[in-house]
C-alpha cells in the first residue's frame, strides 16, 4: 500500500513547493493528489488557460520522486462561469438556488455545465494525460457532498421527463406503475410531470423512488463523460473517484463500474459524532472512532470497483465539520493506516499536507501545521510507513461472510421509513459489527454479486428484489439470513400482489400479513433479546425457529435460509451469527471489547480501538490503546 497526501500548491507561495515535496518524500509518501479545486487558477478568464503554475507544481513533485493523482476541478466552477449561466446551479428541495461562495454549486443535469466540464477535462487530459508523473486521475470531488445529488432545477425537471419517457414509454404505463389514480395524480403526458418536491404533503413514494434513480443515473452519467475523455487522452492511467462515508444518495456500484479504483474519504471521528451512535459509544470511542467505521467502508468500497480501492483522504487530526471535533488518540493515525492495508487498500492519502490558515477549513488539521512545523500525525505516518515496508505487499482473499448492500434499498427505506428509527445504514452496520466483533472478515457486495463462494450470507434488508436474486439465494447451500422488509416492494414501489416477501417466497415460504413500528425506548423482552423498532406478523407452514416473549414468530428457517421478522437487536444478531457460523463450520473469536481482527493472505492484523490496554487471548499479549499487532498467518 502506498502512502500519499492531498496537496494544494495553489494555496502556497511557489518557493515553498520544493521543500514541501522533499519533506513528503522523506516522510514516506509517494503519491500526491492535487488540482481538484483549482479551476479558477487553471482558467482565470474564460478560455484563457494558465498552465504554467500547474506545469511547475507537477514538475516539482515529480522531481522529488512523487507520483501525482490529478483531480478534475469540476466540483468548484469559478464565478465567471456561474455568472455566464446562472441556471447551472442546483435548486434545493425548497426551491432555492444553491449559490456561489463554497463548492458543489452545480446541477448534474445542466447540459451547459456538462459541456463546460467536458471542455475543462479535455483540456487537462490533453495537457497531462501522458505526463510521466501522472499515475491516476480523480473525477470531480465527493459527488453528493453537502447534499448535492438531488436538484430540483428546470434542467433536472426536463431531464427527468426524458428519463421517465425512456423508462415507461407512455404516460398510461407510468400512471399504472405509480398508482396515480390515487388522489387524481394521473398525467396525460410526460411534460406534465414535475419533480416530487414542493407537494402539499408527501409525494407518491413511487415518484420519489424514480426521482432518486434518475438522480443517481445523472451522477453516473456525469462521471462517465469525464472517464471517457480521460481514457481517450490518458490511456493506461487509473481513474478513481473519492466517495464518502455513510453516504447512499447515488448508486456507488454504478459509478464504481466505470472507474478503476474506488477510493473513499475516511474521517472516523467526524463520522462517529455525526451519525446514529449512542452517547456511550460516542464517549468510549471519542478519539478512536467506532472500531467498525473505517473497516465497514473499506469492505464496502472494495466491492464497488472490482476489488481495487483505497483511502483518498485520511483524517490526520481534528476536522472542522462535525458538531464536536476531538483529536485522535496518539497512535490512531497509524492504526487507521494499517487497518486500510489489512483490508487490501492500494493507497492511503492523508488530508491534507499542511493546514490552511485561511478560508473554510482553517480549523482542519493537516500533517503540518500552518507554520509548517510537523503536526502530531507526522511521526505516526513515518512509523506506519516503516511497518508497511516491513510486512511487504498484502493480498486480499475472499472473506467467509458476505453482506449484501443495496443503494436502492437505502432509498426505499428512506422514502418510506414507516418507523423513524428504521435506518438502512444503521441496520447494515449492525449486521457488519455482529460479524466483525466475532473476528470474521466480511465482503460487502452488491445484490448482483456471485454469492456462491461464501460460507455465510447476510441480507440486512432488500425491499425490492432484483430479477434472479431469489433464485440465487434459493440455490445457496451456505446459511443465509434475510432481514425484515425484504421483498416488501415491487420495482415500482407497491406491495407485491402476494404480499411480502414477494419474489423471496422462492427461497422461503412465508407471507408477511402486517407490520408495526415501535417508538424509540420501547423494548419488548424476549428470551435473550428484545423486540424494538419493527415487527412483522408472519403466516407460514414453517414453525418459527425463534419466538418473542408472547410466542410470536421472530425467525423462520427453511433449510439454510432464515428470515428475521423484526429489527434484529445486537443480542439477536449475535445469536444468529453464532448459529450460522456453527452450521457453516466457521470459527469465531471471543474478542475483547474494542478489539478487531483482519486477515490478509499472509498476515493477521489485530487492532485495539479501546482507550485502555487490553489482554488479547489469540495473540497472547496485551495490546496498548490505539495499537495494531501484526503477525504472519
Ligand atoms: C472532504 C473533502 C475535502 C475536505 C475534507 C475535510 O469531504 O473531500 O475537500 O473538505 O472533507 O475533512
Amino acid at each position: 500500500m502506498k502512502l500519499g497526501c492531498c496537496y494544494y500548491p495553489e494555496h502556497w507561495p511557489e518557493d515553498r513547493w520544493a521543500d514541501d515535496a522533499a519533506r513528503m518524500a522523506a516522510m514516506g509518501l509517494s503519491l500526491v493528489r492535487i488540482g481538484e479545486f483549482a479551476w479558477s487558477r487553471i482558467e482565470p478568464e474564460p478560455g484563457h488557460f494558465d498552465w504554467g503554475w500547474l506545469d511547475r507544481a507537477i514538475a516539482t513533485l515529480h522531481g522529488a520522486g512523487l507520483a501525482v493523482i490529478l483531480g478534475t476541478p469540476t466540483a468548484t466552477p469559478p464565478k465567471w462561469l456561474v455568472d455566464r449561466m446562472p441556471d447551472m446551479v442546483a435548486i434545493d428541495a425548497d426551491g432555492r438556488p444553491r449559490g456561489f461562495g463554497s463548492r458543489r454549486h452545480y446541477c448534474f443535469s445542466h447540459e451547459g455545465y456538462r459541456a463546460e466540464c467536458r471542455r475543462i477535462v479535455t483540456a487537462l487530459a490533453q495537457r497531462y494525460g501522458q505526463h510521466p508523473a501522472v499515475v491516476m486521475w480523480q473525477t470531480d470531488n465527493e459527488y453528493g457532498c453537502h447534499d448535492t445529488v438531488l436538484s430540483f432545477s428546470d434542467a433536472a425537471a426536463s431531464a427527468f421527463r426524458g428519463w421517465l419517457a425512456a423508462r415507461y414509454g407512455t404516460p398510461e404505463a407510468l400512471n399504472a406503475a405509480w398508482g396515480n389514480v390515487f388522489w387524481s395524480m394521473e398525467y396525460r403526458s410526460f411534460a406534465e410531470v414535475d419533480p416530487p418536491n414542493l407537494t402539499v404533503t408527501e409525494a407518491n413514494p413511487a415518484h420519489w423512488l424514480d426521482y432518486r434513480r434518475f438522480a443517481s443515473d445523472q451522477v453516473a452519467h456525469f462521471n462517465r463523460e469525464q472517464v471517457n475523455i480521460i481514457r481517450a487522452h490518458s490511456p493506461g492511467r487509473d481513474i478513481t473517484h473519492n466517495f464518502m462515508g455513510f453516504f447512499t444518495e447515488f448508486d456507488h456500484h454504478d459509478v464504481g463500474r466505470d472507474i478503476d479504483v474506488a477510493t473513499w474519504d475516511s474521517y472516523p471521528l467526524g463520522f462517529l459524532e455525526q451519525f446514529w451512535f449512542s452517547r456511550d459509544e460516542k464517549a468510549a470511542y471519542l478519539r478512536q472512532g467506532h472500531p467498525d467505521i473505517a473497516a465497514f467502508h473499506h469492505d464496502l468500497y472494495r466491492g464497488c470497483s472490482g476489488g481495487r480501492w483505497g483511502v483518498m483522504e485520511q483524517q490526520p487530526g481534528p476536522v472542522n465539520w462535525a458538531r464536536f471535533n476531538p483529536a485522535p488518540l496518539p497512535g490512531m493515525v497509524a492504526l487507521w493506516t494499517l487497518e486500510a492495508c489489512a483490508h487490501g487498500a492500494e493507497l492511503t492519502s492523508y488530508f491534507r499536507w499542511r493546514q490552511a490558515p485561511f478560508a473554510q477549513e482553517q480549523m482542519h488539521a493537516g500533517l503540518l501545521r500552518p507554520d509548517s512545523t510537523e503536526a502530531e500525525a507526522a511521526p505516526e505516518v513515518r512509523k506506519a510507513a516503516a511497518r508497511l515496508a516491513g510486512i511487504g505487499p498484502q493480498v486480499t482473499a475472499r472473506a467467509p461472510a458476505a453482506l449484501v448492500f443495496s443503494y436502492e434499498a437505502a432509498w426505499a427505506v428512506g422514502i418510506q421509513p414507516q418507523g423513524q428509527s428504521f435506518r438502512y445504514l444503521e441496520l447494515v452496520f449492525e449486521c457488519y459489527s455482529a460479524l466483525r466483533e466475532r473476528g470474521l472478515d466480511v465482503d460487502i457486495v452488491a445484490p448482483s454479486a456471485d454469492l456462491s463462494g461464501y460460507r455465510m450470507v447476510l441480507v440486512p434488508t432488500l425491499p425490492i428484489i432484483p430479477d434472479g436474486f431469489a433464485e440465487t439465494l434459493a440455490g445457496l447451500i451456505s446459511p443465509v439470513l434475510i432481514g425484515p422488509r425484504s421483498g416488501s416492494k415491487t420495482a415500482s414501489f407497491s406491495i407485491p400482489e402476494d404480499l411480502a416477501p414477494g419474489a423471496l417466497k422462492a427461497a422461503i415460504p412465508l407471507a408477511v400479513t402486517r407490520v408495526e413500528s415501535l417508538r424509540d425506548g420501547i423494548a419488548e423482552p424476549a428470551e435473550g433479546f428484545a423486540v424494538t423498532r419493527w415487527r412483522e406478523d408472519v403466516t407460514s407452514g414453517l414453525s418459527p425457529e425463534i419466538t418473542d416473549g408472547a410466542g410470536r414468530g421472530v425467525v423462520y428457517r427453511h433449510g439454510p435460509i432464515r428470515y428475521c421478522a423484526i429489527w434484529p437487536d445486537r443480542a439477536l444478531l449475535r445469536l444468529l451469527v453464532e448459529r450460522m457460523a456453527g452450521e457453516a463450520g466457521v470459527d469465531l473469536f471471543d474478542l475483547p471489547e474494542g478489539v478487531r481482527v483482519r486477515r490478509t493472505g499472509s498476515h493477521v492484523f489485530t487492532f485495539n480501538y479501546g482507550a485502555e490496554p487490553v489482554a488479547v487471548p489469540h495473540i497472547g499479549a496485551t495490546l496498548a490503546p490505539a495499537s495494531c499487532h501484526i503477525a504472519p498467518r
